[in-house]
């Protein structure tokens, strides 16, 4: 059974199939929950005064988003709660994430933001914590705020039961799809419960009375989890995996044995786990739509280049997926042709469909204790 723990992580450096440079998807994300960011942040301040605020970023990757969270915040404070003198950042992420490039580029945002912001910048101090956030990462009442962003549908693996003592019961497929048997969506979804249930349990004894969260990740719009957008997407995958299964480029054996670890929860389970595990109350609840190509703005109705939307979109979803293929499938060389076979199957798809990524925004506040 895959442990996201081990086998998952971003491509790292800066080179042309890098995360860093391939991440305008997510960086739109997080420009769109800037005003949400600054207020939560006047919130926790407008209780008790944080003259020294310490923020965590979980699943902050590496590339220029990560620098993007830490300067928004940066603004916002200095903007929002002048009376706060310092900010702690802790930056998380698994252990296999590229924290070096991320420490490498310090001095040169340094730089960045002191001319934004003149001698007065506040001070602040960056910090890396390798570690799954599915577990503690922090000392209890430690944490004011917390972001997240692009991270949550992320699951710590692949559910239990879907691979069934070396049989897989969602053959074809490698994430719920129309074809897949029914109970592979309530697996699924189990897994989602479990692992968003712990990531609040564990944050809600991270957090100060009172802290605040914001958190952005995929989910969907339909009741119905075969129906999310993330299938239609996970199904162009499967697809290309599958056309090299039957040229003989790619083991059968070894398709039949992958599945992603992810789940694009609806609305409704979302707001059920936030409210059974009881540690946080909503204060906000958005639903982003965002265009499987972050380089086409163009209305619903508009067809942008198909043909460079389908590249553009295989070229950040490489950035993302090509260590945990390459761990399963076992070579490199295969991974151009995928992404190539994928990026025509978006093309394609774009055609009949303009298909979209739905990503839930949530501002949460931990509950106090003796509420
Ligand atoms: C798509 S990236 C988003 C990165 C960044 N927050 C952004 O918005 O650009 C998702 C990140 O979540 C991290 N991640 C996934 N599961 C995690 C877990 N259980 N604990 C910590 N990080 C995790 C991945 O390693 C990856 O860096």
């Amino acid at each position: 059974m895959m442990k996201v723990e081990e086998a998952l992580h971003m491509v790292g450096g800066a080179g042309d199939t890098s995360y860093a440079s391939n991440s305008k998807l997510q960086e739109k994300a997080i420009r769109k929950t800037k005003h949400i960011v600054e207020n939560a942040l006047k919130n926790i301040n407008g209780e008790v005064i944080y003259k020294s605020l310490v923020v965590a970023d979980l699943g902050c990757s590496s590339g220029p988003n990560a620098f993007l969270v830490i300067s928004q915040i940066i603004s916002a404070v200095m903007e929002g709660c002048q009376k706060t003198k310092e900010i702690t950042f802790l930056l998380n992420d698994l252990p296999g994430n590229d924290f070096n490039a991320i420490f490498q580029s310090l001095s040169l945002f340094e730089k960045k933001v002191k001319e934004e912001h003149g001698d007065q910048v506040l001070p602040y101090y960056v910090a890396g914590v390798p570690g799954s956030f599915y577990g503690r990462l922090f000392p209890n009442n430690s944490l004011h705020f917390a972001h997240s962003s692009y991270c949550l549908m992320w699951l710590s693996q692949v559910p239990v039961g879907i691979e069934n003592g070396g049989v897989n019961i969602n053959q074809g497929n490698i994430y719920i799809s129309r074809t897949s048997p029914p109970i592979v969506s309530r697996l699924y979804l189990e897994q989602f419960k479990r692992d968003f249930s712990s990531f609040l349990r564990c944050r809600s004894q991270e957090l100060v009375n009172g802290g605040q969260m914001i958190l952005s990740f995929l989910g969907r719009k339909s009741s119905d989890p075969s129906k999310a957008e993330l299938c239609q997407f996970y199904d162009l995958v499967a697809n290309a995996l599958n056309s090299m299964v039957q040229e003989g480029l790619l083991e059968e054996e070894k398709m039949n044995t992958f599945n992603m670890p992810l789940y694009a929860a609806s609305k409704e389970e979302v707001q059920q786990v936030i409210q059974s595990e009881g540690s946080f109350y909503i204060e906000q609840m958005q639903i982003l739509e965002s265009n499987w190509d972050p380089f086409d703005d163009l209305d619903d109705d508009q067809v942008f280049d198909n043909m460079k939307s389908g590249h553009n979109v295989a070229k950040y979803k490489r950035a993302v997926l090509e260590p945990l293929l390459v761990r399963h499938f076992g070579e490199q060389a295969f991974v151009d042709q995928v992404f190539a076979r994928f990026a025509q199957n978006v093309a394609k798809h774009l055609l009949k469909e303009k298909t979209k990524h739905i990503v839930f925004i949530l501002a949460l506040k931990a509950k106090y204790l003796n509420d």
